[in-house]
């Protein structure tokens, strides 16, 4: 069952039972009114407009109609009819009799000059013997019987009661307020029930049909339902849910197209020193090399090389490797500035052989400063960045300065050389694989623009930050952060740490 149906049904349901409730209300009101309950049962009665009179004032009315039909001279018996007064009186109604056009017997109850005149004329086939009748504000209903006193003179006898106009009054409007009531509540039911479809049911199926639209893989679209009910956080549930999945899909996108570039630069990247190789063993086939010194220069190329292909195969596994963070981190408690040492140690020949002298600026009078590092990758970040600052390097007077700055969290480290600088519009992306800033210089350099991708990937894995500052012309630096570890000036701070990252 639809919740359509099922609010229809309820409202219903209470329409009725409202209904219910007011005849209820409206019948007890009734006897209330009128005093019995017989009252309420002759209330809407054809038989009460014939009627109109109780049971007891029927009973003496009958027995005054009997005596006027057998004895009507006794109808001018006052002390009789007195009697008779008496005994309507203690019901509460009040006899009256006429003759021609005089009153013979016309009880006090009434108090009413105009009686005379309200009450119908006389009609020997006595045709209509009861009806009702006002004068001004006041209600009477009456039995009459008309009838010929042996004179032959006209003679009426009524019993006639006075009703509540309360009473009358509510039985003319009761129809009109029942209709009023029942269109009322028919039409504040109908409001309510579209209000309630408007606010549950709408949204409801706006969301059925978000779901469909996201079934269907259409996730380009927002649900904007702004209540502040359930119905609104399911809708903002559901809107989030789909923000989640568009992100997730979007980035599953952006991930394969990274991969299908990544498989394109690696191509490419592999295809050049590959086709050299091809064509200096095709010129050695071919018998280019007619001599053992230009056999040797073949050799010594192709040699060359396969050991460049070596070094760039080697660097895309790893940085495949660390893109897909799938090489552990083995972090351990390593001073700084003796792993900075050390660095420099590994690339002393190189540095000697182009004389570029390194300068430390080591921070005044401080102790070891103890980072959390995975060294063997560290130090494969930290020669990429002096890699770069030695292959670079352009000037005569050839200098790297390294400086160490530290605060209680962490660890800084510049790198800075006087090389040619990078080109403000290239700095932002020098980290990005296969990204060189200027490619006809790198192709002199060799160089498979992964290193200081390879170098951000690592210095990220270990939780710390990388970043370069450079003026073209005058030099640049290259910065990163570490994590110190907590506690400092440990017995050996070389040693393990059981902290393993992946
Ligand atoms: N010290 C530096 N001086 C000048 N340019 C640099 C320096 N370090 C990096 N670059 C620029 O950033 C680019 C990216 O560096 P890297 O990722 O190491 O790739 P590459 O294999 O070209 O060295 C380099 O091609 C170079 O243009
Ligand atoms: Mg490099």
């Amino acid at each position: 069952m639809s919740i359509r149906v099922k609010l229809l049904l309820s409202y219903t349901g209470m329409l009725v039972l409202s209904l219910l409730m007011f005849i209820l209300t409206a019948g007890l009101f009734t006897i209330a009114s009128t005093g019995d309950i017989h009252g309420l049962r002759d209330f809407y009665k054809v038989h009460y407009r014939l009627n109109p009179l109780t049971e007891q004032e029927e009973s003496i009315f009958l027995e005054l109609k009997s005596m006027a039909k057998s004895e009507p001279d006794s109808l001018h018996d006052e002390a009789l009819l007195r009697d008779y007064d008496f005994k309507l009186r203690t019901v509460r109604a009040g006899l009256y009799v006429r003759r021609e056009n005089d009153p013979i017997f016309a009880s006090y109850t009434f108090h009413q000059p105009e009686l005379d005149k309200a009450l119908p004329p006389y009609d020997l086939n006595n045709s209509q013997i009861r009806n009702t009748f006002n004068i001004n504000e006041r209600f009477y209903a009456y039995a009459k019987f008309d009838f010929t006193f042996t004179d032959g003179a006209k003679g009426s006898v009524f019993v006639i009661r006075e009703r509540s106009p309360f009473a009358e009054l509510s039985r003319k409007l009761l129809p009109v307020l029942s209709l009023l009531l029942i269109g009322t509540l028919v039409v504040a039911n109908m409001l309510l029930y579209r209000w309630i479809t408007r606010s549950v049911v709408k949204p409801l199926n706006l969301l059925r049909a978000s779901a469909e639209r996201i079934q269907e893989g259409n996730l380009q679209f927002k649900l904007d339902l702004r209540s502040q009910d359930e119905i609104g956080l399911l809708s903002e549930a559901f809107e989030n849910m789909r923000q989640r999945l568009e992100q997730s899909v979007s980035l599953r996108l952006r991930d394969e197209e990274n991969r299908k570039e990544l498989i394109s630069n690696i191509s490419h990247d592999l295809r050049t020193p590959i086709t050299s190789i091809k064509g200096y063993a095709e010129g050695i086939l071919d018998g280019v090399t007619n001599t053992p010194e230009k056999l040797e220069r073949y050799v010594g190329i192709i040699h060359a090389k396969a050991v460049d292909l070596d070094k760039l195969v080697d660097e895309l596994f790893l940085y495949s490797k660390l893109d897909l963070k799938q090489v552990p981190f083995t972090l351990e408690r390593t001073d700084a500035m003796r792993f900075l040492d050390d660095c420099i140690e590994e690339l002393r020949y190189d540095l000697e052989e182009r004389s570029i002298a390194v300068v430390w600026d080591r921070p005044p009078g401080s102790g070891p400063l103890t980072v959390k590092a995975d060294r063997e990758k560290l130090k494969r970040a930290v020669l990429n960045m002096i890699g770069n600052a030695v292959k670079y390097m352009d000037k005569p007077d050839k200098r790297i300065d390294v400086s160490l700055r530290a605060n209680p969290e962490s660890v800084t480290v510049e790198l800075r050389d006087n090389g040619p600088g990078i080109p403000p519009e290239a700095l932002p992306y020098i980290f990005e694989r296969f990204y060189r800033a200027e490619p006809s210089r790198s192709a002199l350099t060799g160089g498979s623009g992964l290193g200081l991708a390879i170098a951000r990937q690592i210095i990220e894995g270990h939780g710390g930050r990388i970043w370069a500052e450079s003026e073209p012309g005058v030099g640049t630096s290259l910065f990163f952060t570490l994590p110190r570890h907590a506690h400092e000036g440990g017995a050996d701070p070389h040693g393990p740490l059981a902290d393993h990252r992946g």
